[in-house]
């Protein structure tokens, strides 16, 4: 089965054509990086009016570069939520309109079962129940993967999503956006335990998350320590390379010993981890450690399927067609901000 795959969910216009879940025929995304650095973070509107601009292009290139044409098509996919609402609606509209005109079905997906979706393109599904820790911008939560069912959602954030808290702190310190990459790039010459910075573990058992208080911690080392927007990187009485390092340290040991309980408390070996933030260099290598300490199966998406994509909104699709078929009510497919 073909699926044109489309997102819009927050700042990346993509669309992707997907051949049963799994083959790849075309991927095209575009970013926005360049309309929000400006501002430090994803401003909505400007995001929605990026999308609007950019849908019908994007999804043009991605069906010609599929080597399929529109009538190959066998559904259309859409990711429905959780989003900004204003850059889900563009992607929706496209999406109904193509299969209205079309007249082919239509599968509404859920952003993060996307996400988990892009750790299992690679080699074999899963045939047992898995635990995924999903780390992007706007989420950090742990879900319990069951082939054939609908993800189960263990513990989430309480307040900021880690990503968030990687671009809050690079935007604090002037070092542009998004900041997950920056300060990955910078943690890369400094030293992680130079600064100790707060691990919010919450209760024993808790699978939820809080980046708010390691926000709060660098705000107020800044304050003590200076701030490079102040001051300038030269004149600091410390290697901001040092503090970036400290930083992620502190985000990632939170992200490897909650995906460990919550693997423990499941009893399971297969573990993945996606989102955007799931690029980020020092969690790949603490995972993989980690994997080889517990004898776990881990997936970890390549980089290109990590940040937002709409391949991995197509193979998700595939599988949400396989639970549950299609809807042929196109015009009840709607926007949602929060869901599962
Ligand atoms: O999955 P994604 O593209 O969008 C959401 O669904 O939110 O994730 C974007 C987030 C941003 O917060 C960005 O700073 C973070 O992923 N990110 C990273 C890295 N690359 C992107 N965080 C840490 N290290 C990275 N290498
Ligand atoms: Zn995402």
């Amino acid at each position: 089965m073909i699926i044109l795959g489309i997102e819009s969910s927050c700042d990346e216009t993509a669309s992707a054509v997907v051949e049963n879940g799994r083959i790849v025929r075309s991927q095209v995304v575009a970013s926005q990086i360049s309309v929000h650095s400006p501002y430090g973070g994803v401003v909505p509107e400007l995001a929605s009016r990026r999308h609007v601009e950019a849908i019908i292009p994007v999804i043009d290139q991605a069906v010609r570069e599929s080597g399929c044409t529109f009538d190959d098509i066998d559904a259309i996919a859409v990711t429905c939520g959780p989003g900004l609402i204003g850059s889900l609606i563009v992607g929706i509209a496209a999406a109904k309109a193509i299969a209205y005109a079309l007249d082919k079905p239509l599968i509404p997906v859920n952003h993060l079962e996307g996400h988990i979706w892009a750790a299992f393109l690679e080699g074999e599904p899963p045939d047992e129940p898995s635990v995924c820790l999903v780390v992007s911008g706007g989420h950090t939560a742990l879900y319990y993967v069951c082939p054939g069912e609908v993800p189960k959602l263990l513990g989430t954030t309480l307040d900021d999503a880690a990503g968030e808290a990687f671009d809050k702190v690079a935007k604090l310190l002037g070092l542009g956006y998004p900041g997950g990459i920056v300060i990955d790039r910078l943690s890369e010459n400094g030293n992680p335990q130079a600064f100790h910075f707060p691990r919010s573990f919450l209760g024993k058992d808790s699978l939820d998350f809080s980046f708010s208080g390691i926000k709060t911690a660098v705000v107020n080392f800044v304050k003590k320590f200076g701030n490079p927007t102040d001051m300038g990187k030269e004149r600091l009485g410390y290697r901001i390379e040092d503090l970036a390092a400290s930083f992620q340290e502190a985000v990632v040991d939170v992200l490897v010993e909650k995906t460990t309980l919550a693997s423990d408390l499941k009893g399971v070996t297969h573990v993945a981890v996606v989102g955007g933030v799931a690029a980020n260099r020092r969690l790949r290598e603490r995972f993989i450690e980690r994997a080889v300490e517990k004898g776990w199966k881990l997936r970890l998406p390549p980089l290109s399927l990590c940040t937002d994509n709409a391949v991995m909104i197509a193979a998700a699709a595939y599988e949400v067609w396989k639970r549950q078929g299609f809807s042929r009510d196109i015009f009840s497919v709607d926007a949602v901000s929060r869901w599962y």
